[in-house]
């Protein structure tokens, strides 16, 4: 379930967050955004496990209404059909990169897929975003093929497996599921802007 740490919470979206996660989602994907039907499809379907980033401390909200908290800063998505699973999508504001906050929406879908009996996680990511590979490879994600010219741009798409979702948690940070993470205020919206994906 969510966790919760003193500057950041990680919990389920609900669909009150769709219209945040959609800004965000065509910023950070202009040539590939999903639309709004098919994330709220996504979100209503019980194989998937959805959460977002919000930053301000306390206590997760009981209800999950996404009416509390700060903004909504990130979001990540998990398919869950036993054994296997699929990191749908994972995004954070350009603002707060570089803080941790994917790795913490990382282990929370790894949690999860553990929970829910998932063995192999499987998911796609650009050839030419080596930060969101290097998020991957640092949970023990390994490439295991390519899809050429997948992207509607033509870019390949690098197929990652992880094959022990447990092992992959302990590697990043050796802690239990919903270790507390400090995370720190972003610099005026100089947090990686000089990154490209
Ligand atoms: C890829 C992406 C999700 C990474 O998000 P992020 O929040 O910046 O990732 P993290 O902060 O967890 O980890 C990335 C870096 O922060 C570092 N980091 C981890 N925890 C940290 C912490 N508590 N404080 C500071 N830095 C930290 C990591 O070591 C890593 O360092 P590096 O950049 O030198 O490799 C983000 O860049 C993004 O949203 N990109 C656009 C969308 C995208 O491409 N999604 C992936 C689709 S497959």
């Amino acid at each position: 379930m969510a966790g919760v740490n003193p500057g950041f919470r990680v919990r389920p979206m609900s669909e009150f967050d769709v219209p945040a996660v959609m800004e965000l989602e065509r910023a950070l994907f202009p040539d590939d955004a999903w639309t709004e039907d098919m994330m709220r499809s996504e979100l209503a379907e019980p194989t998937r496990h959805y959460v977002v980033a919000c930053p301000g401390g306390g206590p997760a909200s009981e209800s999950g209404d996404g009416a509390s908290g700060g903004p909504v800063v990130a979001y990540a998505g998990l398919r869950a059909v036993p054994p296997e699973g699929d990191v749908q999508t994972i995004a954070v504001d350009r603002e707060w990169w570089g803080r941790g906050i994917a790795t913490a929406l990382l282990r929370e879908l790894l949690g999860q897929a553990y929970t829910r009996g998932v063995h192999e996680i499987f998911l796609e990511v650009r050839s030419d975003n080596p930060r969101a590979q290097d998020l991957y490879r640092r949970f023990g994600f390994t490439d295991i093929g390519v899809r050429r010219g997948y992207y509607r741009d033509g870019v390949d798409a690098i197929v990652m497996r992880c094959s022990a979702p447990a092992a992959a948690i302990a590697r990043t940070g050796g802690g239990e599921q919903g270790e507390v993470l400090e995370f720190t205020e972003p610099d005026d919206g100089a947090g990686g802007d000089e990154e490209r994906l």
